[in-house]
């Protein structure tokens, strides 16, 4: 890590490290364990690898918050093996992120096999300003650094995509990925059968997500994390208790952040 990095480097639970910005001194992932969140709360939920076996040839992600680039690493490695292909748009605003993530020290041999062509297409991406690159035979990623609220609406291409990783700061430092706004606009590119995942587990994005005309559900805990959100269109999805179900049933309110979690939600723990 260069000394003037405003990103430094922190090991988790699990033995992967994740970084904390200097900026507002939050994490890329939980404590709990970055390489497991990225599998756990992002890959494994919006079911890649099941659909690469009920012959899902192609699967497009929208990856919102390149960072690291675990969760790309994570959504590669469920597909191993498949035959199918990944082809992801990764939003970043930040380039110095993914240059001091390529700095970080590999220890776990499955998470170097996983991340290697993950850091080849991001050194490229870094090295050209942004771009498409291969992730080896079975996926490619186009790297857009900027504002996602910007970077999406200019990207049209692909139209629609099949999987979301909803995974930006929280509504405390980050809250413009937040906005209805910003959801509505993410849902209008999810295609027939998407998936999105977040650790978010606000009742102002659940509601948000459920008003831009997706079905909202319940997202696994994660090592020490509570359950975060699932929405999508396609799929069942698991249900909400009967109380968290009625409240996210309620139309969105207009007005400041009703929701007392939305603060806290991304501790480091
Ligand atoms: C929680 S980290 C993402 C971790 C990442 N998904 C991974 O797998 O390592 C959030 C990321 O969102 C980026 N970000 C923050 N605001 C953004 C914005 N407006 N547009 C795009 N990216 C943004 C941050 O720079 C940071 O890299």
């Amino acid at each position: 890590m260069t000394p003037t990095s405003r990103w430094r480097a922190q090991r988790t639970a699990d033995g992967s490290f994740t970084l904390i910005s200097a900026e507002h001194g939050e994490a890329c992932h939980s404590f709990s364990g970055a390489w497991l969140q990225a599998r756990e709360r992002y890959a494994r939920p919006c079911r890649l690898r099941e659909r690469a076996a009920s012959g899902e040839r192609t699967l497009r992600l929208l990856d919102i918050g390149t960072g690291l680039g675990l969760n790309l690493a994570a959504a590669l490695a469920e597909l191993d093996g498949t035959g199918a292909f990944l082809d992801v748009l990764s939003l970043e605003i930040d380039p110095e992120v993914v240059r001091s993530a390529l700095e970080l020290a590999l220890e776990d041999a499955e998470l170097a096999r996983a991340l290697a062509p993950v850091r080849v297409a991001l050194r490229d991406a870094l090295a050209n300003g942004g771009g498409a690159f291969s992730l080896g035979a079975n996926g490619r990623v186009r790297v857009v650094f900027g504002d996602a609220r910007r970077t999406l609406v200019d990207a049209v291409e692909p139209a629609t995509f099949d999987a979301v990783f909803l995974d930006p700061f929280s509504q405390k430092v980050a809250p413009d990925l937040w906005t209805e706004e910003f959801l509505a606009a993410v849902a209008a590119r999810m295609g027939e059968r998407s998936l999105l995942s977040t650790y978010s587990a606000s009742l102002r994005v659940r509601r948000a997500l459920r008003s831009a005309g997706l079905a909202v559900g319940v997202g696994p805990r994660v090592g020490t994390k509570s359950a975060g959100t699932l929405a999508g269109r396609g799929f069942d999805l698991p249900p909400f208790d009967a109380r968290t179900a009625r409240k996210v049933a309620r139309k969105l309110l207009p007005g400041p952040n009703p929701d007392p979690r939305a603060e806290s939600e991304r501790p480091f723990s």
